[in-house]
């Protein structure tokens, strides 16, 4: 496990603030050299601004024989004329895939179309766009936000999971109740991806980056399996990924899913060792926030971060890939 320096975590503490202040994003938005400088560097983690870009993103990793999930980046959207008009274009996404033939899986957060609203509205849009995925054959995915909205996330889902049971959840080890929470869903059939879990909580409610993390995922794993679901191991924790191999479960209805951009390396790896792998590939204007996220989850990624910005070329993460 990675152990940054002092300096590094105040960095990234510092970042994770600067990510929370509405004013410095304006900032960025209306300020072209700030924003050119930086969209350099989200462009290693981000295919691009407009909904084409992450097309062309997945097309070249489908191309290389991965799976690809995509992602039209945003949340907390507090307005419900801007939560329709990112419903909207997730339904133009999820319609343009399906004309194309193009087997993606649609993941996104509900509190960018109508959790930050009311919880009505980020169903009725859910219900929409899983009818919609059904039409078109493609797999529709709900990612997890922090704790204080968990329990409307999973609320939302659980109702229109039973409508439309092919949509997917996602749950975070780090929370102390995920494992009461995946009993909860025992009966709901959906696929499931388990992630660590991006956001700061309190000791009393999760556990951080460990041993005892990890081993609460694996049990996480092997319960989502006994319920008969596929899941998706989503994580570039390389120990963790070992272990998940060692027990023989990689392939039996379990993938691999790595963010487009994170570990290009070890992505090749797994799939040239014949285990199915995807990408979870995100496009929009939204990229500031994310970018943010992934620096902050690793600190090195501020050295390459100045790099991307320096470098004479544009990053293009998608030939990183094998
Ligand atoms: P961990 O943070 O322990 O890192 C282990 C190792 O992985 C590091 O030592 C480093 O080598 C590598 N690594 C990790 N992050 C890196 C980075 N940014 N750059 C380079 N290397 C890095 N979270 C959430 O709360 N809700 C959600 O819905 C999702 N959805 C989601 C989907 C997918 C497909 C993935 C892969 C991840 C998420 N996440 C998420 C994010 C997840 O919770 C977690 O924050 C990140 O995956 C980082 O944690 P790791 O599991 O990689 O391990």
């Amino acid at each position: 496990m990675y152990k940054a320096t002092d300096w590094e975590r105040q960095a990234t503490e510092a970042l994770k603030s600067i990510a929370r202040r509405q004013d410095l994003k304006e900032l960025v938005g209306r300020t072209p050299a700030l924003n050119g400088l930086l969209r350099r560097a989200a462009a290693r983690y981000v295919a691009g601004d407009a909904r084409k870009d992450g097309l062309e993103a997945v097309r070249g990793l489908l191309a290389k024989g991965y799976a690809v999930s995509l992602e039209y980046i945003g949340e907390n959207t507090a307005d419900a004329a801007a939560c329709e008009a990112a419903a909207g274009e997730m339904a133009g996404l999820v319609g343009e895939l399906g004309e194309l033939g193009i087997a993606a899986r649609v993941s996104f957060d509900l509190s960018h179309i109508g959790l930050a609203v009311d919880d009505g509205l980020a169903f009725g849009q859910l219900m929409g766009l899983a009818r919609q995925a059904r039409e078109h054959g493609i797999e529709l995915f709900v990612s997890m936000e922090e704790s204080a909205k968990t329990d409307r996330i999973l609320d939302v889902y659980k109702r229109a999971a039973i409508a439309e049971p092919g949509i997917g959840i996602t749950l975070q080890a780090q929370l102390n109740r995920t494992p009461d929470d995946l009993a909860g869903l025992e009966g709901l059939g959906g696929p499931m991806r388990v992630v660590k879990g991006a956001y700061r909580e309190s000791a009393d409610m999760a556990i951080g980056r460990s041993e005892a993390l990890n081993e609460r995922y694996l049990r996480l794993v092997e319960t989502a399996l006994a319920q008969g679901r596929r899941v998706s191991v989503a994580t570039h924790d390389e120990a963790l990924i070992d272990a998940v191999i060692a027990r023989g479960w990689a392939g039996q209805g379990l993938e691999f899913e790595l963010l487009y951009g994170i570990r290009p390396d070890l992505a090749g790896k797994l799939k040239a060792s014949g285990y199915p792998v995807r990408v979870y590939v995100t496009y929009g204007e939204e990229w500031y926030l994310y970018l943010c996220h992934r620096i902050a989850e690793f600190p090195p990624n501020l050295y390459r971060a100045l790099a991307d910005v320096a470098g004479e070329a544009a990053v293009d993460s998608v030939s990183a890939y094998d």
